[in-house]
C-alpha cells in the first residue's frame, strides 16, 4: 500500500488521484530546480512561412466573405482517450485543418477564431482577423515539462511556440488561456448590439460549453443559434468542394503512397495465403507499414476482404484467411502528413489469375467505372456519374439473367433491383475527409454541377453473397470493387490513381511481374 491509498484519516482516495498509485513522482524543490537547469539552448525558432499558409489564408478570406460581422469559432478538438490514460494519436478536425493548414499531430485543444472587424479592414482585405489559440511549448522550468504525461515535452515531445506558428502559418497566435475572453467578449443577441458567434459544434465539448454558457447568460435563443452553427458547418463543407492547387498536390501525394502500399500488398500475398487463418491482417499490416512510413496514417481503416468477406462493404475486421483461387478486395488509403487522404480499391486474384467467372464480374465493374469516367466532366451533374455506372451494371446483370425485371424497369426509381448487388453510391468527394464535404447541401453535392478542381472517387462494385439464392452458385461468394480517385479538369478528368493497373490483364501481369522480380532479386 502506498501513502496515496487512502486520504486523511482513512477516507477513500479520490478516483482521480489513483493514477499516482502506480508510480512515484519526485517533486521536491531540489528536484524541480535541478530539472529546470543545465539544458542546452533550444534550437532557434523556425521562421520560414510554409507554402500552405497562403492557401489557408485564401480559404479564410472566402469564409470571411460569407459571414461578415460575425465571430467564427473552429476548434481543433481535444485528445481522445483510447483506454484509461492512453490517447489515440491526435488528428485535428478537418475544417480546422483546412483553414489553418495545420496537419500531422497539431494542436490538441487549439481553436481558430475569426474575429469580425470593420468590413474590408481584416486579413487580406477581408472582414475578419484570424487568431489561433493554442497551448504553446512550456519552458523547461515548468512542471508541465516533466510531469504532464499528456502535454509535457518530456512525455510527448516539443510543441511549437507562439512565434513559430505565427511565422510558419501566417496566423496571429495567442495562449489558449486567452480563449474564453476572446470567444465571449461582447457576445450576445445582435438585436441588442451583441456580436453573433457561430461555432463548429461537437468537435470540442469544452468549447461547446463555453459558447452555450455565454449564449444562455446573454439571452441568445439556443435553437436559432444551433441553426446558425449548422450553416457554418455547411459553408465550411462547401468551401472544400473545389480543391486548390495545394490540395490537389497533397491528394496526389496520398494517392502515390497508396499505390506503393498496393505494391507491398501484392508482395505479401503469397505469405498471407500461407497464414493459417488471418492472412487478411497480414495484408492490412503491409499496407499500414507503408502508410506510417510515407504519410501520417490511414485515412480510414483498411478493408482487406477475401472471398465472401468482400461482399461485406466495410469489412474492417480483417479476420479472414487469404485463399488461393479467391479474390481479395483491398480498399485502402494513405493519409498524407497534410491529412489529405487517398481512397483506392483493387480486387486481386490471390494466386495471380482470375477465374472465368471472376473475370466476367470484374469486367462488368470495370465497364461501369469506365462509363462513369466518361461523364465525370465539367457541366454534368454529380448524380450522372452514378447513373452511368448503374446503366452498365443493370444491363450486364440482365444479360446474365439475374434481374427479375427488364433493365429498363430496374433502372427506374420504382425498380432498382440491380442495387441488391451494388447498394452503395458510385462516388463521393475526397479530401481531408475520406467522405469529404459531407455537410454540403444536396443542391451542391448530389444535384450539384461538376466543376474543375473537384476530386471524387469512382467506385462501382458487384457483391454476390455466399448465401444469395437469387444468383447461380458460380457467382456466390464473390465481391468486386474498383475504386479510383478522379480530378476534374477544365475539359475532362484525370485519374489520379491511374498508376495502379485496372484491367484484368494488367492486374495479372503486374502481380506476376512483381513476384518474378522478387524471386529473381539478388538477396544480397
Ligand atoms: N473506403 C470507404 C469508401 O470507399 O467510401
Ligand atoms: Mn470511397
Ligand atoms: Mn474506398
Amino acid at each position: 500500500m502506498t501513502e496515496h491509498s487512502t486520504g486523511p484519516a482513512g477516507t477513500p482516495q479520490p478516483l482521480g488521484e489513483r493514477v499516482e498509485n502506480r508510480s512515484q513522482r519526485p517533486d521536491s524543490p531540489a528536484f524541480q530546480q535541478f530539472m529546470a537547469s543545465q539544458w542546452a539552448e533550444a534550437a532557434p525558432a523556425r521562421t520560414e512561412r510554409l507554402p500552405v499558409a497562403d492557401f489557408a489564408a485564401a480559404r479564410r478570406r472566402r469564409i470571411s466573405e460569407r459571414f461578415p460581422g460575425e465571430r467564427l469559432v473552429l476548434p481543433a478538438g481535444p485528445l481522445k482517450v483510447r483506454s484509461n490514460d492512453t490517447d489515440y494519436r491526435f488528428r485535428p478536425h478537418s475544417a480546422f485543418a483546412h483553414l489553418t493548414g495545420l496537419g500531422l499531430d497539431h494542436e490538441p485543444d487549439a481553436v481558430l477564431v475569426l474575429e469580425p472587424v470593420e468590413e474590408g479592414a481584416g486579413d487580406d482585405g477581408g472582414h475578419h482577423e484570424a487568431t489561433l489559440y493554442f497551448r504553446p511549448l512550456a519552458g523547461r522550468d515548468s512542471k508541465e515539462f516533466y510531469a504532464d504525461a499528456r502535454h509535457g515535452e518530456f512525455w510527448v515531445g516539443p510543441r511549437p511556440t507562439l512565434e513559430e506558428l505565427r511565422a510558419s502559418h501566417g496566423l496571429r497566435t495567442q495562449d489558449l488561456s486567452a480563449l474564453e475572453v476572446a470567444v465571449t467578449k461582447n457576445a450576445g443577441p445582435t438585436e441588442l448590439g451583441g456580436v453573433r458567434v457561430r461555432l463548429v459544434r461537437e468537435v470540442d465539448l469544452n468549447v461547446d460549453a463555453l459558447v452555450d454558457t455565454s449564449r444562455i447568460n446573454t439571452g441568445v435563443d439556443l435553437e436559432s443559434a444551433d441553426a446558425l452553427d449548422g450553416e457554418l458547418a455547411e459553408a465550411l463543407s462547401e468551401l472544400r468542394l473545389v480543391k486548390d492547387e495545394h490540395e490537389v498536390a497533397q491528394l496526389q501525394e496520398a494517392v502515390d503512397a497508396t499505390v506503393a502500399g498496393f505494391t507491398d500488398i501484392v508482395h505479401v500475398l503469397p505469405a498471407a495465403a500461407g497464414h493459417r487463418h488471418r492472412g487478411e491482417r497480414m495484408v492490412e499490416g503491409a499496407f499500414f507499414a507503408r502508410a506510417r512510413t510515407e504519410g501520417n496514417d490511414l485515412g480510414y481503416d483498411t478493408i482487406a476482404a477475401c472471398g465472401n468477406n468482400a461482399t461485406v462493404l466495410h469489412w474492417i475486421r480483417n479476420t479472414g484467411a487469404v485463399l488461393p483461387g479467391e479474390l481479395i478486395l483491398v480498399d485502402a488509403g494513405v493519409e498524407a502528413d497534410s491529412l489529405y487522404t487517398a481512397d483506392i480499391t483493387r480486387t486481386l486474384p490471390v494466386n495471380g489469375r482470375y477465374t472465368e467467372v471472376q473475370r466476367r464480374i470484374y469486367q462488368a465493374v470495370l465497364d461501369a467505372a469506365d462509363a462513369a469516367f466518361e461523364v465525370a466532366v465539367p457541366g454534368n451533374r454529380f448524380r450522372d456519374v452514378h447513373a452511368a455506372a448503374m446503366e452498365v451494371l443493370a444491363r450486364r446483370l440482365e444479360s446474365w439473367g439475374l434481374l427479375p425485371v427488364p433493365a429498363e424497369v430496374s433502372l427506374s426509381p420504382e425498380g432498382q433491383h440491380h442495387r441488391r448487388w451494388m447498394p452503395h453510391g458510385t462516388s463521393h468527394h475526397l479530401g481531408l475527409d475520406v467522405h469529404d464535404c459531407a455537410q454540403a447541401k444536396r443542391e451542391l453535392y448530389l444535384d450539384g454541377v461538376i466543376e474543375a478542381g473537384m476530386v471524387f472517387t469512382i467506385e462501382p462494385g458487384l457483391y454476390f453473397k455466399a448465401e444469395d439464392l437469387a444468383v447461380p452458385e458460380e457467382y456466390r461468394g464473390i465481391g468486386v470493387r474498383i475504386e479510383d480517385d478522379v480530378l476534374i479538369t477544365q475539359d475532362g478528368n484525370v485519374n489520379l490513381s491511374s498508376a495502379l493497373p485496372r484491367t484484368p490483364d494488367e492486374v495479372e501481369a503486374w502481380m506476376t511481374g512483381l513476384w518474378h522480380a522478387r524471386e529473381g532479386a539478388d538477396p544480397s
